[in-house]
């Protein structure tokens, strides 16, 4: 049975995609730090679905940690045809602030381990009929956001990385999605530092996945989980207008995190 691969699999999105891959019965390979969440769900969807559930305890952000999960799946002998890398997390506030080696992490992780993971992965998807990758970026891609800046300008690599492999792609049997989810209800606050409360009004979770993985199914690119107008202004408006608006809402994000 092929396999699906996910980062960030202990919670949040990782684990819907867990949740929603196992129900089309598909075999997992779960990755993130926590190894007892981990085998919790794989023992839950192993239980539940009659598949079967790896589970691989790693920090991604480590540097070696890709090729430790290429190692995993040769050792394995796992016929993988998803990648879902999705481990990621933020931090707000402005830059001067900000604990250097975090911010270090945060590019290792949302960036360099993907780019890694994605460079170590692509040999194996090849070997299968349809192969998908889908990189979660985030609607924080589509400006600069002052107070918010490093993980913003993580994602917008994210996002122009996965459009640009996706047409380097084109015409093989791999497909590439970026999936960009807006403000969703998970544990991605906790590190962040954000007031949970600003992550209560998107979608949940299960949308966002379900959104991704049927746009996947439809051989989309880029799947933006926001309202249509926001991205219609977001494209339309003067960069300049764009930063100050961006800008703003950064900085209630930060006065409102700071409030008990
Ligand atoms: N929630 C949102 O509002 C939102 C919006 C846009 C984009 N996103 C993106 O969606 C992705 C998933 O975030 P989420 O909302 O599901 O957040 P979450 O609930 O905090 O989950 C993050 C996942 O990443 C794993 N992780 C964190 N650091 C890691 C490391 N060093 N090595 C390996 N795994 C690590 C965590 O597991 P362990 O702690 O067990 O390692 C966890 O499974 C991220 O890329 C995030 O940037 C989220």
């Amino acid at each position: 049975m092929s396999v699906a691969l996910i980062t960030g699999a202990s919670m949040g999105l990782g684990e819907e995609f867990a949740r929603q891959l196992a129900a089309r019965r598909m075999d997992l390979l779960l990755v993130a730090r926590s190894e007892d969440r981990l085998q919790a769900l794989a023992t839950e969807l192993v239980r539940k679905h009659q598949i079967k559930a790896h589970v691989l305890a790693c920090d991604l952000s480590r540097e070696g940690a890709p090729q430790q999960v290429l190692q995993a799946v040769t050792e394995k002998k796992l016929k993988v045809s998803w990648l879902i890398n999705n481990a990621g997390f933020g931090l707000i506030g402005p830059l001067e602030r900000m604990d250097a080696n975090r911010v270090r992490e945060m590019i290792s992780l949302n960036v360099s381990a993907l780019v890694e993971l994605t460079q170590l992965m692509l040999p194996v998807l090849r070997m299968v009929g349809d192969a998908r990758v889908i990189n979660v970026a985030s609607t924080a891609a589509f400006q600069p956001i002052p107070q918010f800046n490093v993980y913003a300008a993580t994602k917008v690599f994210v996002l122009h990385f996965s459009e640009a492999l996706s047409e380097e792609l084109c015409g093989t049997s791999i497909r590439v999605l970026c999936l960009c989810p807006g403000p969703t209800p998970t544990q991605f606050h906790v590190a962040a530092g954000i007031d949970a409360r600003l992550f209560n009004q998107g979608q949940t979770a299960r949308q966002v996945v379900r959104m991704g993985i049927l746009g996947s199914d439809k051989g989309r690119t880029v799947v933006v989980c926001q309202r249509v107008w926001t991205n219609l202004l977001i494209r339309l408006a003067p960069r300049i207008v764009v930063r100050k608006v961006a800008g703003m809402i950064g900085k209630l994000m930060v006065n409102r995190s700071m409030k008990p």
